[in-house]
């Protein structure tokens, strides 16, 4: 594979070539998904660039599946993805954060080999208040043996993604991913309308300098997150304490701790068992991202990416980041609860 540096003028479309010439039985439809996932976070970030000044900010009266109220843009990066993906004849069927049911693919378009799940904009509750939002996505290959793509498809463990990534429209728009060769990160050049390599093999510190947790929560966690939050803190000791940056958008709050090294803690509670995040699309592959760049993601008990999803919008327990760090929280969570 060809070595880039940071200074290289590489086009995101170059890299993904240079990827699939490196397996020869490439078909190239994953290489035209993350063209078309690169396409919508263009037509996506134009918007939220402009959020103050077009009519998308705000909330609709509508509510997701989640229970939780549509944020105009949530609907438009919504529809700008599946609209972007539903006719390339790459995916058999898509699930987003966003719909109830899983999105076939219509009728009058071919299928495809893979399906893509998403979050289209994380960090909702950011987005009136101009703190950096996000896309995460996660590609799965079709297992079973129709044409159209059923839910089984995309209920597979996370072990299974062959490619993830996010975008992030923070100061700049980045865009992060990996095929399990690594992970890359593009910052959009807006002048010339590319995504350019800025970021070539990215690697987390094994051991992280922030905590991002949202700890109003501290009163419904159990004995062990306590502890743990005691140690990240420094309070018992045992290590120096890590900085708290929580942003609440996951995608800025996990792309700062990428590249600085951290953990990002979002526990279970009395109030939600299973935490807030949703495995399929925030969970799994933020996971596959973070395994690549030599960090880790557990839900306490289990690595994230082993975990046999059952239903679309699960959610799940997280932390995820720095490798020693996760070590760490794995040690806490699995004590016997006091
Ligand atoms: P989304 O906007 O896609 O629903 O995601 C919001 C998530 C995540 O981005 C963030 O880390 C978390 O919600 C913040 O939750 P709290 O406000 O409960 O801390
Ligand atoms: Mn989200
Ligand atoms: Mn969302």
């Amino acid at each position: 594979m060809v070595k880039h540096t940071a200074t290289s003028v590489v086009t995101i479309d170059r890299f993904i070539i240079e990827q699939e010439r490196m397996h020869p039985a490439a078909t190239g439809q994953l290489s035209d998904i993350l063209y078309d996932v690169a396409l919508a976070a263009k037509l996506i970030t134009n918007k939220v660039r402009r959020a103050g000044l077009v009519d998308i900010l705000g909330a609709l009266d509508s509510e997701n599946v989640q229970g939780e109220i549509q944020q105009k843009l949530d609907v438009f990066a919504n529809e700008t993805i599946v609209k972007a993906m539903d006719h390339g004849g790459r995916l058999c069927a898509m699930a987003s954060e966003e719909e109830p049911e899983l999105i076939p693919i219509p009728e009058q378009f071919r299928c495809g080999n893979y399906v893509l799940a998403f979050d289209p904009l994380d960090g909702s509750s950011n987005i009136d208040v101009n703190v950096p939002v996000g896309t995460i996505f996660s590609v799965l290959r079709k297992i079973t043996r129709g044409v159209r793509g059923e839910l089984e498809d995309v209920l597979q463990p996370g072990r299974r993604q062959v490619a993830a990534g996010y975008i992030i429209y923070g100061s700049s728009t980045m865009l992060v991913y990996t095929t399990g060769h690594g992970v890359h990160g593009f910052t959009l050049d807006p002048s010339i309308g590319e995504f350019l390599l800025s970021h070539p093999d990215i690697r987390i510190p094994t051991r992280g300098r922030y905590l991002s947790v949202n700890d109003s929560y501290e009163q419904h966690w159990d004995e062990n997150v306590k502890a743990l939050m005691r140690r990240y803190r420094g309070l018992d000791g045992q290590q120096k304490a890590m900085s708290v940056r929580y942003v609440g958008s996951l995608v800025a709050d996990f792309h700062r701790n990428l590249l600085g090294g951290g953990v990002f803690a979002y526990p279970s509670n009395t109030q939600s068992p299973n935490g807030k995040l949703r495995l399929l699309y925030e969970c799994n592959p933020l996971a596959f991202v973070v395994q690549q760049a030599g960090g880790s993601a557990t839900n306490g008990v289990q690595d994230i990416m082993d975990l046999a999803p059952t239903e679309l919008h699960q959610r799940s327990p997280l932390y995820i980041g720095s490798k020693d760090d996760i070590e760490t929280a794995r040690e806490f969570l699995s004590r016997k609860v006091a």
